[in-house]
């Protein structure tokens, strides 16, 4: 039986054919693939790759905001932010976990973020220079990274699919945290909303990088679109953020640094300018203005965390020595009978 998805003679040498059907029949009917099920290789190393690089960005992403948690101007907006950090942690946690169902460990995809051999979002690898740079990742890296990620809440693997519509609604309360931010600054002094302003400024065009290579460029878009992990493409994407910034931008005050912004009645969408796809490239290439410290800085995070992974494992050999857990289950009886 040949592939209904891929079209004939497309099977892979080595597939077998009456999975890769049952598999075929799965995605074209919008059943979701469970990591028990079978699946092509290729479907299960594309997923590994966009997981792992996803994963490996909310883990680095809290490097930028993390630098602003010690000079946040009230203890508000501290708590406020010191909750949204962790919530990244928890991002990436969530991230790992669901590719391990697919039989990489954790591990392995750390040594690979770490030696450089996986990437991560390059929206990472510029820095927070003022206050209200928190305020623009929130409304502008947070809103772009909800408008990617809300369609792989419908993603055909199920895992990263479910792991989605949880992050998706953490991600908008912190895309509603930086607007309320930057609203904030732009109605404040005259100062305050300039800082806001430049911080928009330097945002805008690495948040419009974030979607990805133009569509004509993007390596992996026709395939993972064919199978349903991704569900729109990388520019239908950055043109939806687009249309949705413009009143956003124009509600808080603030411009957008793109002259050739112009509403295009014919299309029923925002005509934005030229995107700086050499800046991308070069981000990419790992030569960005914070990739050098962004690695190193997660690099020491891993090696100094090292005592409690240690602590980790010998708790868990401990609870998994024989009668241990007899032992425990008898605790709480006593416990409860004598409450
Ligand atoms: N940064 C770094 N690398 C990027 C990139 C970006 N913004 N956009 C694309 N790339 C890489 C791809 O990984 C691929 O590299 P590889 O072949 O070495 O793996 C190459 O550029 C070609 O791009 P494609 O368009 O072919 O790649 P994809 O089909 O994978 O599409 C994507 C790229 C749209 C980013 C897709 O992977 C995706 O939707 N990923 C899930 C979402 C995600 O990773 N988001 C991270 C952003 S921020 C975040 O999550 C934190 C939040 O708290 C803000």
């Amino acid at each position: 039986m040949t592939s209904v998805l891929l079209g004939e003679g497309a099977q892979a040498a080595g597939e077998p054919a009456e999975p890769l059907a049952a598999f075929d029949r799965a995605i074209a009917a919008d059943e979701r693939i469970e990591p028990r099920d079978w699946m092509p290789d290729d479907y299960r190393s594309t997923l590994v790759r966009q997981m792992a690089q996803h994963a490996h960005s909310e883990i680095i992403g809290m490097q930028p905001e993390a630098n602003w948690i010690t000079r946040a101007p009230s203890l508000r907006r501290k708590a406020i932010l010191m909750a949204k950090v962790q919530d990244e942690a928890g991002h990436g946690l969530y991230l790992y976990s669901a590719a391990e169902t697919l039989g990489t460990s954790r591990d392995e995809l750390l040594d690979k973020l770490h030696s450089g051999r996986q990437k991560y979002s390059s929206i990472f690898n510029y820095p927070t220079l003022t206050w209200a740079d928190v305020g623009a990742i929130g409304w502008l890296v947070d809103g772009a990274a909800i408008t990617n990620q809300v369609p792989l809440c419908r993603c055909s693997y199920g895992p990263y699919a479910r792991a989605m519509i949880r992050i998706c609604k953490e991600e908008s309360f912190h895309q509603r945290q930086g607007f309320e931010l930057l609203l904030a600054l732009s109605r404040g002094t005259e100062a305050q909303h300039a800082m806001a302003q430049d911080a928009v400024d330097r945002w805008w065009w690495p948040s419009l990088m974030m979607f990805g290579p133009p569509d004509d460029e993007s390596a992996h878009s026709a395939r993972s679109m064919e199978w349903k992990i991704k569900r729109h493409s990388n520019d239908e994407l950055r043109q939806r953020f687009v249309d949705i910034c413009v009143p956003q931008a124009e509600a808080l005050g603030l411009t957008l640094p793109d002259p050739e912004l112009s509403w295009n009645e014919s299309r029923g969408h925002w005509d934005f300018g030229p995107i700086d796809w050499e800046e991308f490239r070069q981000v990419l290439k790992g030569n960005g203005p914070c990739n050098e410290e962004r690695l190193r800085r997660r690099r020491e995070a891993h090696e100094n965390g090292a005592w409690v992974r240690d602590a980790a494992a010998a708790y868990a050999a401990k609870n998994a020595a024989p009668g241990r857990g007899r032992v425990r289950e008898q605790d709480l009886t006593e416990t409860a009978v004598s409450a």
